[in-house]
């Protein structure tokens, strides 16, 4: 997958699919499911980091990360999600930041949150030939400290606003624009009126593709569980299962048995005995 191949996409009409993953052992997972964008969201300082929110997420937190799917995964679009303040101080930082991203962790794009504000810093980050996902709508980054967890786009003033920065951020180069927790109709609205894909998580069946928490829809972690997730799989209770009955086996002695170990040779261990029945002149 590419940029160019993903924008093709939005013009024949077929869904994109995105996921996130944060280590190597999920990333082939996803690539052997062959999904078009693996996202190695921020997201990962709570699932992975067990943060309270995706805020205090490093630089260092999320190069391990990328470099483990870059690992795992080659035929997905690679997005890295650039934490908070490592794209706010200056534009120079930011490039040097995304550069990381590309140049040490194997990824293909980097992902912002924010509204027509980072529009510089989206324009000059592309042009260094790094393609930049956009992202507006719910910004989990800041959202804290502002109006909450909020679903967006309910207003008329919200709304209109929310458009303008779409139109605004593709201009400024986005090649894609994630749209978290907007009205249904504000994302069509603006799925309608962009020549980019949109890709929503929490917005509705209209964006051109689609995004969850790869621990949310797995059922690996609880702490939240927003609305608007499909859970597909529960892998808590088959994990607590598993473990459970591993605990009970080994303390039973049921684990392991003979099929689940490995046998000396039968000449050497007769060697072997015979060699202490000399020195100890006892058998083993
Ligand atoms: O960090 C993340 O996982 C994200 C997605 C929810 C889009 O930003």
């Amino acid at each position: 997958m590419n940029v160019r191949k993903l924008i093709n996409l939005k013009e024949q009409g077929r869904r994109i699919t995105a996921i996130t993953a944060y280590d190597y052992s999920f990333a082939t997972i996803a690539e052997s499911a062959n999904i078009d964008i693996i996202l190695v969201g921020d997201s990962g300082a709570m699932v992975m980091f067990g943060y309270e929110n995706t805020t205090p997420a490093t630089m260092e937190e999320m190069l391990l990360m990328t470099k483990a799917v870059s690992r795992g995964a080659k035929k997905p679009l690679l997005v890295a999600d650039m934490p908070f303040m490592s794209y706010h101080v200056s534009i120079e930082e930011s490039i040097r930041n995304a550069g990381k991203f590309v140049k040490d962790s194997g990824m293909h794009a980097v992902k912002l949150e924010g509204d027509r504000d980072i529009a510089k810093t989206i324009r000059a980050i592309t042009k260094t030939g790094i393609p930049v996902m956009a992202h507006i709508g719910l910004k989990p980054q800041t959202a804290k400290s502002w109006d909450g967890y909020k679903l967006q786009g309910t207003t008329y003033s919200s709304a209109k606003k929310l458009i303008e920065d779409a139109q605004e951020l593709e201009s400024a180069g986005a090649f894609c624009i994630v749209l978290e927790m907007v009205t249904k109709e504000i994302s069509k609205l603006i799925t309608e009126n962009l020549s980019i894909p949109t890709i929503g998580i929490g917005s509705g069946q209209y964006c051109d593709g689609q995004i969850l928490v790869l621990h949310d829809m797995l059922n690996l972690y609880d702490a939240i569980k927003p609305r608007f997730v499909k859970q597909y799989a529960d892998l808590k209770t088959e994990t607590l299962n598993a473990l459970t009955n591993y605990k009970e086996d080994v303390v039973s002695g049921k684990f392991p048995d003979d099929t689940h170990s490995q046998s000396i040779d039968s000449s050497e261990l007769i060697k072997l005995k015979k060699y202490f029945v000399k020195v100890n002149h006892a058998e083993i």
